[in-house]
């Protein structure tokens, strides 16, 4: 009784998770994206599908909203994974704010996956040390995220780089360690504060910095499980 915002993986229908995999073939209600695969889509043989397709972004999260309300199973099924470029956080919001609860289901996004389909690893130790991201829609906001991996035994270090280089030490930021498992842990303090507020913290983890840290107070309002996120 509950709504999925569940990523499809970046094209091949064989690159959806199993737990995404289940809930298409199980929902009661299919919304998908245009892009997300045919076969994926005809695994939801007992649901109404619905098609993203010429609707607006609202309206998407209007019927998110009516149908969970209704205790109906919904999957919102996305391509790549729902949180990057793929407006699952406007969907989030949406469902946390009107009260419905809701998961997010991870998709692979197209961000490592298509350049590894076609022969280019992201990172190479010797060649590149990082991978900017951006979008070609540049109207869309004028802030980044920034995503460290492998920085917490540095961390004091990292955050000093980051501010060094232009990021306010107020910047919203987190540790999350062991994601997507049961005894997953998230800091989340401002950048200035990060390397002393996640001091207990045990590997592995990530680090996320950005405005976007701030949007977690209200996705977690109706989340069903904080390790989805
Ligand atoms: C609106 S974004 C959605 C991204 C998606 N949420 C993800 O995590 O991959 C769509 C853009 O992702 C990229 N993309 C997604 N799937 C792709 C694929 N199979 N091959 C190449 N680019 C792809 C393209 O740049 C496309 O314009």
């Amino acid at each position: 009784m509950t709504v999925w915002l569940v990523g499809a993986g970046p094209g091949d229908p064989g690159l959806i998770t199993v737990r995404g995999q289940a809930l298409v073939r199980n929902c009661d209600v299919l919304i998908h994206d245009r892009l997300v695969s045919p076969e994926l889509v005809a695994q939801a043989s007992g649901a109404l599908i619905v098609s993203r397709d010429g609707r607006e972004q609202e309206e998407i999260n209007r019927m998110l909203v009516e149908l969970g309300r209704k205790g109906l199973e919904v999957v919102r099924l996305k391509g790549g994974d729902p949180f990057v470029y793929g407006r699952g956080g406007e969907e989030a919001i949406a469902l946390a704010e009107a009260g419905v609860p809701f998961e997010v289901v991870p998709g692979v996004s197209s961000l490592a996956a298509v350049p590894a389909a076609a022969g280019i690893p992201l990172t190479h130790r010797g060649v590149s040390a990082g991978v900017r991201v951006y979008s070609g829609r540049t109207a869309e906001a004028s802030g980044e995220t920034v995503l460290v991996f492998m920085g917490l035994h540095e961390l004091a270090r990292v955050c000093d780089d980051l501010v060094a280089e232009g990021f306010d030490p107020s910047t919203p930021a987190a540790v999350i360690s062991r994601g997507t498992l049961p005894d997953q842990e998230v800091v989340v303090a401002e950048l200035g504060e990060l390397a002393a507020a996640a001091e207990e913290v045990s590997a592995p983890a990530l680090v996320v910095v950005g405005e976007v840290v701030s949007l977690r107070d209200r996705l977690l309002a109706g989340v069903l499980q904080e390790s989805a996120v």
